[in-house]
């Protein structure tokens, strides 16, 4: 079997690899290296012994992802993480993520669709908006994500649902990640951030390398017990697992169409000073942070309704909030000893 896999040189992407690489399936890797490094192939290589198939390709270029489907006329399905991720980025460079998001999506889809090729969707809970209950369901409205970033993303969920309802024959899952956390656990891969993450993980293990003098607690007014806000924190080797369930229940289901919608996350929540505590406890470091005023857009609480994905794919989570952080701690160890 081969996956073509867009982005499989990125965070979750490479994680995503490394699952598929272990069940003997061909992966054809393609990333033009925006957001990613080279180096992250190597990383895949010592934890598999083998290597994708790569292409450093920009999924915007029409004519290149042409010859890339007639050179390989034999993928099954394919996994679309390459687009831009930073909230606060596109706020910045709103026609940048537009033009790359969804130009990206489009041509990919088209031979998806042409080819009849399944596809699975990385989306993400921010298409929830301004949440107000939790856990949040599939069902939630999702109305207004408050950034172009979100928006590209509903928007690419709303593509994918017109080409199910334009076919007999399309088959897509759609899959809205919660708060990916972690590394891998042989500390080989992990997120890699170029530039400052705006994420609380990264940020927080780069503070307590010594990258930054301290991590700003955003807020400490919200309806909360502790005050801090409250989120779903996935293990992205959990998150990784979800897209071979997905890739299982596709080739498993005999309907000729499908358009399935899932959260992936824990289904619990936990504050940002819980997240710092739980932090110190596992890895035995303390974390130097200062109270600020709250971020601009932030939601006090969300977390997943996860009943769905488990009751289709029988899909849940192995590991730990504990065991996300303390693997999130060894990769910065690991990048430290690297650059
Ligand atoms: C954002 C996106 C989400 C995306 C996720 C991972 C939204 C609303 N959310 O989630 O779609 O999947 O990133 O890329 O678009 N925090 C601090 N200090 C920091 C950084 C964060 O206190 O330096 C707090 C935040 O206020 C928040 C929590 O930590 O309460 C998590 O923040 P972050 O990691 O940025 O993720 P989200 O904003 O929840």
């Amino acid at each position: 079997m081969k996956i073509l896999v867009t982005g499989g040189l990125g965070y979750i992407g490479s994680h995503v690899t490394v699952l598929l690489l272990e069940q003997n399936i061909e992966v054809l890797c393609v990333d033009n290296l925006d957001n990613s490094r080279l180096e992250v192939l190597d990383g895949i290589n010592k934890i598999t012994s083998k290597s994708p198939l790569f292409k450093n390709l920009d999924i915007k270029d029409k004519v290149e992802l042409e010859s890339l489907f007639k050179e390989h006329d034999d993928i099954q399905a394919i996994i679309h993480f390459a687009a831009h991720k930073s909230l606060t980025e596109s706020l910045e460079k709103p026609l940048n993520y537009y033009n790359n998001n969804i130009v990206g999506l489009l041509n990919i889809l088209n031979f998806s669709v042409e080819k009849d090729i399944p596809f699975i969707y990385s989306s993400s809970c921010t298409v929830y908006g301004d949440v107000k209950v939790s856990p949040i369901n599939e069902e939630n409205a999702t109305n207004d994500p408050k950034s172009p970033y979100g928006n590209t993303k509903l928007i690419g969920e709303q593509i994918l649902k017109d080409c199910f309802n334009a076919s007999d024959k399309f088959k897509t899952i759609i899959l809205r990640y919660f708060n990916p956390i972690g590394a891998h656990p042989s500390g080989y891969i992990g997120e890699y951030p170029l530039g400052t993450p705006q994420n609380l993980i990264p940020y927080l293990t780069q503070t307590v390398i010594g990258k930054h003098p301290f991590l700003r607690v955003f807020g400490s007014d919200y309806e909360t017990e502790d005050g801090t806000c409250i989120r779903d924190y996935i293990h992205v080797m959990d998150l990784a697992k979800a897209h071979i369930e997905s890739i299982n229940y596709l080739i498993s289901f005999k309907n000729k169409k499908m358009c399935e919608i899932l959260n992936v996350g824990t289904g619990k929540g936990y504050s940002v000073l819980e997240v710092i505590k739980i932090f110190e406890k596992v890895t035995g470091e303390k974390v130097p942070f200062k109270v600020v005023g709250p971020r601009e857009g932030d939601v006090p609480i969300a977390f997943a309704d996860v009943k769905k994905i488990y009751t289709k794919m029988g899909w849940k989570t192995k590991f730990t909030l504990e065991d996300g952080l303390k693997s999130a701690w060894n990769w910065e160890k690991h990048l430290v000893k690297k650059f």
